[in-house]
């Protein structure tokens, strides 16, 4: 079975623990390998360093990619029980498995960022603003509803045509973001600041000092269609 604890392109649907501890004993009883596709929500993006941190389970295999330093160098592992790990050396290959600097970053911030507590606690509390601000442009608008955790959070929007609006408009505006199914999201690393994000990935702190984010400003938008 593999499984991605928060699906990514499938638009940031989350598992919830008590389904992961289910499918985990299920896999366990019936003797099935339980696979944790962690290439999205893996090294920290939904907070701990393991997207299935929360459920307790241990999976039998765990991928990890895209960037294992959580910065632009590609990096691709594949975690194995070691009984099942039957590769020899030089056989596991791919295209971004890696390159000297993406090892030495890899490192770096696995001794340095995941040395403590201190970086997923940081990634939570980001979480929650970024939550925060998308609650309440969820609660504003109709259709539109928040989905996601950590740094892997987006708006759900009911008509699908939409969500390409708000994308399009946001790239008009220098904002990259992307569509997955009904879900606009931003890519943020995890090892975002605080005021980036506040700033420049989600808006800013208003008067009141509550979080107001950009895209709300984009969703009223006399253009913008509802
Ligand atoms: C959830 C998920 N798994 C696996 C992959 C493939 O990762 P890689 O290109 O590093 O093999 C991707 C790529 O986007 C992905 O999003």
């Amino acid at each position: 079975v593999i499984v991605e604890t928060v699906q990514g392109e499938g638009g940031l649907n989350i598992a919830r623990v008590e389904w992961l501890q289910a499918l985990a004993e299920l896999c366990r009883t019936r003797d099935i390998l339980l696979i944790v596709d962690d290439v999205q929500m893996g090294c920290g993006r939904t907070g701990p360093f393991f997207s299935f941190e929360a459920a307790g389970i241990v999976p039998d295999i765990v991928t990890l990619s895209k960037s294992i330093s959580g910065y632009g160098l590609p990096m691709a592992l594949t975690l194995f029980r070691r009984e099942l790990d039957v590769w020899t050396p030089g056989e596991y290959n791919g295209t971004f498995r890696g390159h000297n600097p993406a090892f030495v970053t890899a490192t770096t911030a696995l001794e340095t960022y995941w040395d403590t507590e201190l970086f997923s606690t940081d990634i939570a509390d980001k979480g929650e603003l970024i939550r925060s601000g998308l609650d309440e442009i969820a609660d504003r608008y109709e259709g539109v509803s928040e989905r996601g955790r950590g740094m892997a959070q987006g708006l759900k929007f009911a008509d699908a045509d939409r969500a390409g609006e708000v994308c399009r408009i946001a790239f008009d505006r220098g904002v990259l973001m992307e569509t997955n199914q009904r879900t606009v999201r931003r890519g943020c690393q995890a090892a975002s600041a605080t005021d980036h994000l506040d700033r420049r990935s989600a808006g800013r702190l208003g008067r009141t000092g509550r979080f107001r984010c950009r895209h709300s400003r984009l969703i009223q938008r006399p253009d913008f269609r509802r």
